[in-house]
């Protein structure tokens, strides 16, 4: 972390929230070291991270994308409002709408762009190939469906694309990320987890005809 004064980061992008097996009192930024060692050391060009409460893992892959590497990040998020929206803002504050982008991410501004939009309206005004995907935006089952068949053509080969959440429970909304994955991970394979409440699940893309194939078959009776 070379960029960033740790108590600083935590305020801003963590407040107290614990989604990515942090431990904040060792300064372990949990999921976090996965992302940015990624980045470090993959060094993708483009990345595109879709929904954050507080911008913790699209700040990360910026501050890597700085420390590390010259690819930049996209995020996108909807901007929801887990108090007016309910259910479909899956824990948003609806900030994005409201912030300085500029200011917010700094010093790692250069390197964010924000779309305050759904992943469908990005995908429809959006022509980029990415080569680090992270989805952590609507958790329902047709959600994540939704957003992997919208981003997967999206992906470049050997790109990864990851999920957030992959182990959540029902908590008062049904999370269907779990269930989602279940299935992709079988049926795709070349995958790896990373372990905790949340838990990630990563697959590097084979751009092969088993691949194209198994996406069209997502595509017509998931
Ligand atoms: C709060 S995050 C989930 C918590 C997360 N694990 C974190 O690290 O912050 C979910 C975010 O996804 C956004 N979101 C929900 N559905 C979306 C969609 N269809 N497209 C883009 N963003 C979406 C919400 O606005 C919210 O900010």
């Amino acid at each position: 972390m070379v960029s960033s004064d740790f108590k600083s980061f935590c305020q801003r992008f963590i407040r107290g929230d614990n989604w990515h097996n942090l431990d904040v009192k060792r300064k372990n930024l949990g999921y976090g070291w996965f992302h940015y060692g990624m980045i470090c050391s993959a060094r993708p060009k483009r990345v595109l991270c879709i929904g954050s409460k507080w911008g913790f893992v699209p700040a990360v892959c910026a501050m890597a994308c700085v420390d590390c590497g010259d690819g930049s990040v996209d995020f996108v998020d909807a901007s929801y409002d887990a108090q007016n929206d309910g259910p479909q803002a899956w824990g948003g504050a609806g900030n994005w709408s409201k912030i300085d982008v500029k200011k917010y991410f700094a010093p790692w501004e250069k390197k964010i762009n924000l779309h305050v939009m759904t992943t469908k309206e990005f995908c429809q005004r959006d022509s980029h190939i990415f080569d680090y995907i992270y989805i952590d935006g609507d958790h329902s089952y047709e959600g994540v469906k939704s957003d992997f068949l919208l981003l997967w053509p999206k992906l470049s080969e050997g790109g990864f694309i990851l999920f957030h959440d992959i182990n959540s429970k029902y908590e008062g909304v049904h999370y269907g990320t779990g269930i989602f994955w279940q299935k992709l991970k079988a049926w795709l394979g070349n995958n790896i987890e990373l372990p905790g409440d949340f838990g990630v699940g990563i697959i590097q893309k084979k751009a092969d005809f088993r691949s194209a194939i198994i996406y069209e078959l997502i595509k017509l009776f998931w």
